[in-house]
């Protein structure tokens, strides 16, 4: 009875701190160094120095500005999905192998999670006019 607990115990705790799947921005540089450059000249590198320290600590401004803690801003995985299954060669290069395990297509509602008008000060995205990570 009490591994079960503890089962359940971790699953609810990697749901909330979500962070255990997570590959980190700079690890994708090692093979995507042209979309690193890239993204580092956007907003979304930036985006948590808009933040004041205080406001660094509230869920209501880092779920967007920082969603993962141990990354930088608005990461790779923000908007690729979190990557430590998918982030090998032999899994990207087949694309369906990566996307069972965690890449996730970008659509509208890729941006629309932080970019949309209900919220503070969000106003709607398209990905195909918004070159958010490569210079296409
Ligand atoms: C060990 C090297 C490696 C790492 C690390 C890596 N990738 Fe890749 N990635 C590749 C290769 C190889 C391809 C396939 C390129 C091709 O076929 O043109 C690819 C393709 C992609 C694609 C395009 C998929 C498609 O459908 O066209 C995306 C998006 C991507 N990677 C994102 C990421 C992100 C985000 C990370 C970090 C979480 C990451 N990659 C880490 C090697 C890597
Ligand atoms: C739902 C997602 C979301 C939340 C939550 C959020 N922001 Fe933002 N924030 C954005 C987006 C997206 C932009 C870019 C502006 C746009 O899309 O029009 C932005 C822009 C900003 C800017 C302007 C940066 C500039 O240079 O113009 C500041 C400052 C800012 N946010 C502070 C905050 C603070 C403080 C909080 C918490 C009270 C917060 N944000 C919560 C999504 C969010
Ligand atoms: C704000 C969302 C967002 C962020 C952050 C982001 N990307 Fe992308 N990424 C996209 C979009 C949109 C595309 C274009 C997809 C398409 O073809 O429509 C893309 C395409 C790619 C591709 C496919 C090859 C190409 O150049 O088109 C790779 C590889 C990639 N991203 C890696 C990364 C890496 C590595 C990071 C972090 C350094 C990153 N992305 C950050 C949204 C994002
Ligand atoms: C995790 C939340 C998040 C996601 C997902 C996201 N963004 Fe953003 N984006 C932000 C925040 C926060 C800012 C404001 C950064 C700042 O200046 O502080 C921003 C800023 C921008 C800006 C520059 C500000 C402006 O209003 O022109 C563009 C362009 C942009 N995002 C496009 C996109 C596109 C396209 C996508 C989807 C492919 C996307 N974003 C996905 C959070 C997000």
């Amino acid at each position: 009875m009490k591994s079960i607990v503890f089962v359940v115990l971790t699953l609810i705790s990697i749901s909330i701190f979500g962070d255990s799947s997570h590959f980190g921005s700079q690890n994708c540089a090692q093979c995507h160094q042209k979309q690193y450059e890239h993204w580092k000249k956007t907003p979304h590198f930036k985006a948590e120095n808009s933040l004041t320290d205080a406001q660094k600590k509230e869920a209501k401004c880092y779920s967007c500005h920082k969603p993962e803690q141990s990354d930088v801003g608005v990461s790779c995985e923000s908007c690729h999905g979190d990557g430590k299954y998918y982030a090998k060669s032999y899994v990207m290069k087949d694309k369906e192998l990566a996307k069972k395990l965690g890449l996730k297509p970008i659509t509208k509602s890729s941006c629309s999670k932080c970019h949309n008008k209900y919220s503070l000060h969000g106003s709607e995205k398209d990905p195909k006019k918004e070159p958010v990570c490569t210079t296409k």
